[in-house]
């Protein structure tokens, strides 16, 4: 990847340098009040953003991107799932109209099928999706991995995290993804909202734990020890996929974060807490206690308050208000291992 961006965009790899290493964030895009696409490339360039996740290829946030040396995570639509795994052709269409046109100017680092929809009605599409993407790009020379993104609906049990597996509604589809992600040394993509877990049960979970604010450990899990939820959640997951037989997947978190408005517990405050402990965890390469020593690449949720999403919480997880004035501040210099 260095070699090649030194090659292409001087300039870009002088900024690529200087992210902190496996953070991104999702530039998600519904919101009627939004900044045009190039504000916010340059946006995210100021910051020191090197990596961010869209949710389908919108064609103006694509061409945005072109030349910015920053990589992306991109999404196809949900709707678009049945089509993508049960005619080949339309994936093939999907590549050539999506990836091809940006391939050589915009570094995308995973394409996902779909996001959330295991278990659901879509489930059963994801890995024939995933199956024609992949075919598709390696018609194309392209060395892109084609994954998917979970929900902690997946989960079954989750505590204490050596118990997690997924529910007998998920495993049935995401063994055979497992599987072909394993075969294929893809990772598989997960959305981790503590948030949610706290201010779901608050009487059952130190507000410490869930911030990532204890330096002691809260959990204790035979030979492992908890100081934060965050990474008893990632070690339930990759606990799952022990059980499904394929402990060689990688996980990588496609969403995380904490709103800042909506309710008791999405104070500025709290928000602010949790990301920058979560940078600064991530930054520091210590992984989790199953994974140790090792960066998880984790994205931050969001760029932006959306106001097209539902009311609350959910319009509030931005790190930026539309008119691009930071909500609070996060350190996104580098950090000194
Ligand atoms: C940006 O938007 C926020 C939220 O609406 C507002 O509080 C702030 O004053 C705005 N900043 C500027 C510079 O307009």
């Amino acid at each position: 990847m260095h070699r090649l961006c030194i090659l292409l965009f001087v300039f870009a790899c002088v900024s690529l340098s200087s992210g902190v290493e496996g953070i991104g964030v999702n530039y998600g895009l519904l919101g009627n009040n939004l900044p045009p696409p190039a504000q916010v490339i340059n946006l995210l360039k100021s910051r020191n953003i090197q990596n961010i996740r869209i949710f389908d290829p919108n064609q103006d946030v694509l061409k945005a991107l072109e030349g910015s040396g920053i990589l992306l995570i991109l999404g196809t639509r949900n709707e678009d799932l049945q089509a993508l795994a049960s005619d080949p052709s339309f994936a093939k269409n999907w590549i050539l109209t999506n990836v091809i046109p940006h391939a050589s100017t915009v570094k995308i680092t995973y394409i996902s099928a779909g996001n959330e929809v295991i278990p659901g009605p879509l489930a059963t599409f994801v890995l024939g999706a995933m199956q024609n993407l992949d075919s598709a790009l390696k018609a194309n020379n392209l060395n892109i991995p084609v994954t998917t993104a979970i929900s902690l609906g997946v989960l079954g049990t989750s505590y204490p995290p050596s118990n997690g597996a997924f529910s007998g509604d998920a495993v049935q589809f995401l063994q055979p993804i497992a599987q072909f992600l394993a075969t294929k040394q893809y990772p598989l993509l997960a959305n981790v909202y503590t948030y949610f877990a706290y201010s779901g049960t608050p009487a059952q979970i130190q507000l410490d734990y869930a911030l990532l604010k204890s330096t002691a450990p809260i959990v204790s899990d035979g030979q492992f020890q908890y100081n934060n939820l965050f990474d008893a959640t990632v070690d339930s997951l990759y606990a799952a996929l022990e059980k499904v037989g394929q402990s060689a997947v990688e996980i990588v978190v496609t969403e995380t974060g904490w709103p800042s408005a909506g309710d008791v517990y999405a104070t500025i405050d709290n928000a602010q807490t949790y990301v920058n402990n979560l940078v600064s965890h991530v930054a520091s390469g210590q992984g989790t206690p199953k994974r140790p020593g090792k960066v998880l690449q984790t994205y931050i949720f969001a760029l932006f308050n959306e106001n097209q999403k539902p009311a609350g919480t959910e319009e509030n997880f931005g790190l930026f208000y539309p008119n691009m004035t930071e909500v609070y501040h996060v350190n996104l210099t580098p950090y000194q291992n």
